[in-house]
């Protein structure tokens, strides 16, 4: 396998800078002992400056599904109702992980590259009242879709006594999620989309209401997933089981230069970042999947031009231009692909990626308005402020 490093565009995993993976280069410690306690405590209290809570914080060795199933596993009951919007992939997982710790999903759908309304929630909300839980995929990686009604899904949740847990794992870190501001109960990530760490980490966050359902809780399905375990652990610093320790390394480097650029800066950053793909797309005369009031600053969902099967798109030029982007799935299959804007993204990136996708498309004969695509993402990108890479 080549030693190069390809330009990861993928919805995850995202680039590693390589100050986070010089980290990983320190000698083990034992993960029972007081230096691992420093940097556990140091990290908890870092993570929640991201999370922007003053909750409790438990990180998982574990991919984002894991922290998913603490969630759901930790506030479910048999037959407990819990409301979820479906409008993709990663959102139908949801509702089958909901079943799988033995909830009742009731399902909020709506068509793959939309949204829901505000309006379309409060009638499931009001209708649904003994309903214990409303789960959101804030960010719909499939589609590249936002929820943007998250904060007023907070306050509805607030005002109905009703738990609000939510999937950012492909969003936090890359766009505005404040989690006791916006009421989110229990909010789930995993390290390696906008966190820019490797894969391997999940976290979850919990509020004091979320507590109250965990602890009134009758069945425990999981060992390994058990949050009043790892509150315990946590107390003394330490975690249940043994952690990735090296990752956590990376991690601990990560958090300091998210924190060091500042979260409304990451934010702007990803979104004038996001930006320049749509604009450079549009003007080279391809389409967006996504709505657009609902396009993600996280990933971008282009269409294939002409037909033309995505996957020969990608494969032109991953393996001419050393770019991995991400297909397409479930119903959306072939007809177009993701490109991922997370993490240490910037312009050079931006503009590689740009005029890869017209090389490429119009080498496999679409008539691509290159230099159009590459000066609305140049134009777009000179809203950045200072350095960007
Ligand atoms: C929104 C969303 N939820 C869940 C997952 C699953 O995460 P993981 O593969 O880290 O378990 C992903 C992965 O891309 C995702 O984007």
């Amino acid at each position: 396998m080549s030693e190069t490093q390809k330009l990861l565009m993928l919805p995850g995993p995202t680039n590693v800078p390589p100050r986070v993976m010089r980290a990983m280069l320190k000698p083990l410690i034992g993960h029972r002992g007081p230096e691992f306690k420093e940097l556990f405590n140091k990290l908890l209290s870092k993570t929640k400056k991201v999370f922007e809570t003053k909750g409790d914080m438990f990180i998982l060795t574990s991919s984002g599904t894991g922290a998913t199933e603490a969630a759901l596993q930790n506030i479910t009951d048999d037959g407990d109702k819990i409301i979820v919007n479906v409008n993709g992939f990663f959102s139908e997982r949801l509702g089958e992980a909901i079943k799988a710790y033995g909830g009742k999903p009731v399902i909020l759908g709506s068509e793959w590259g939309k949204a829901p309304r505000v309006e379309d929630f409060e009638k499931i909300v009001k209708a649904n009242p003994d309903a214990k839980a409303l789960a959101v995929v804030y960010n719909e990686t499939s589609t590249g879709v936002t929820v943007r009604a998250l904060e007023r899904l907070g306050e509805m949740c607030a005002e109905h006594d009703m738990l609000l847990m939510v999937d950012a794992i492909s969003i936090l870190g890359g766009d505005k999620l404040p989690v006791d501001d916006w009421n989110v109960d229990m909010c789930v990530t995993a390290s390696q989309k906008c966190l820019m760490t490797p894969p391997g980490l999940a976290f979850i966050s919990v509020s004091d209401k979320a507590w109250t359902k965990i602890k009134s809780k009758k069945i425990n399905r999981s060992y390994y997933l058990d949050l009043q375990m790892y509150q315990k652990y946590i107390q003394d610093g330490y975690t249940p089981f043994t952690p990735a320790v090296t990752l956590l390394y990376a991690l601990n480097e990560a958090c300091d230069m998210i924190l060091e650029e500042g979260l409304p800066a990451r934010y702007e950053r990803h979104r004038i970042c996001a930006e320049a793909v749509y604009n450079g797309m549009e003007a080279m005369g391809l389409g967006l999947y996504a709505e657009k009031e609902s396009r993600s600053h996280t990933v971008a969902a282009v269409n294939s031009p002409m037909g033309m099967d995505e996957g020969k798109v990608r494969e032109l030029i991953r393996t001419k231009y050393g770019i991995d982007f991400g297909g397409s799935l479930g119903k959306a299959k072939g007809k177009m692909f993701r490109v991922g804007i997370m993490g240490n993204v910037g312009s050079a990136d931006i503009m590689t990626t740009v005029g890869a996708i017209g090389s490429a498309t119009s080498e496999l004969g679409f008539k691509a308005k290159v230099d159009e695509g590459l000066e609305a993402a140049r134009e777009t990108l000179s809203r950045l402020p200072g350095k960007v890479n």
